[in-house]
């Protein structure tokens, strides 16, 4: 089990909030994270501690550059101020062109993992083992034209893969179905890779992100995602706490099932 590299700049609560965050994903257990992009952009402090308030596992916060997507959305501040009030993990999703030039800062901040696009223009080995070094969680993201086979060489460097479910850039967008196939061959693929993935226990986990909802969430599972992450139907929804507790509930009941061989 690894924890926080000795490095000093991970913030002291990340140890352990990280090394409770894996043993759980050991155990097949379902996540729910809820994305702060779908917060108010005018009370992001309140927004954050709703979704903790709530129950979410961790809060997800999605970082855009304005050329790997066409969207600018939050910085590393941001990122500071959720590690500052809130004590569950912080999954920093970065949909960055050079992911390489800023994991350090997030990683300062107070991001728990970091996962960066396959598809980004860096070097995806070295900035994944980099990540791992400076004591965060490593995580790989592909958007959903990418093949799985281009996440294949990286499943033993990391902990978490996300499959965007929508175009990456906005939320509040369609569930793309298209994509569940390839949660089922990436869930086979952990299962051959020994050590990784136990029958069914999930570490790398998979994460699913975009247009994720009560109706969705049971297409994903039952296809083999472990990690949910939905900013609309949870921070637009009246009973956040209630769709987290179901959210979670039915995941749990179908989870894996069309993943078998
Ligand atoms: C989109 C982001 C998502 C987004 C999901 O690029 O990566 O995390 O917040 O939003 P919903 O759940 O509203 O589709
Ligand atoms: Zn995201």
């Amino acid at each position: 089990m690894r924890s926080c590299a000795p490095s000093g700049i991970c913030p002291p609560a990340c140890t352990g909030l990280t090394l409770l965050l894996l043993l759980r994903a050991m155990n097949g257990e379902i996540y729910i994270w809820p994305s702060l992009l779908a917060g108010d952009f005018g009370r992001l402090e309140e927004s954050a501690l709703k979704a903790q308030k709530a129950g979410a596992d961790a809060l997800h916060l999605d970082i855009m550059d304005g050329h790997f997507v066409p969207n600018l959305s939050m910085g590393p501040d941001v990122v500071k101020m959720a590690r500052r009030c809130l004590n569950i993990p912080l999954s920093v999703h970065l949909m960055l062109s050079r992911p390489d030039q800023f994991a350090e800062v997030f990683i300062k901040a107070g991001a728990t993992t970091l996962t960066i696009h396959v598809e980004s223009l860096c070097d995806i080995l070295s900035t994944l083992r980099h990540i791992r070094a400076l004591g965060a969680t490593p995580g790989v993201a592909l958007n959903p034209e990418t093949p799985f086979e281009a996440v294949l060489p990286f499943l033993g460097e990391v902990d978490e893969v996300l499959c965007m479910t929508v175009h990456p850039g906005f939320g509040g967008q369609k569930f793309m179905p298209e994509v569940l196939p390839k949660i089922t061959a990436i869930r086979r693929a952990l299962r051959q890779q020994p050590g990784r993935d136990r029958g069914g226990d999930a570490i790398p986990g998979i994460t699913v992100d975009g247009g994720i909802d009560l109706s969705t969430v049971m297409r994903v599972a039952a296809a083999g995602a472990n990690i949910m992450v939905a900013g609309n139907a949870l921070f637009k929804s009246k009973t956040m706490a209630q769709d987290i507790r179901q959210m979670r509930e039915k995941a749990r009941a179908v989870f894996g099932k069309d993943a078998t061989e």
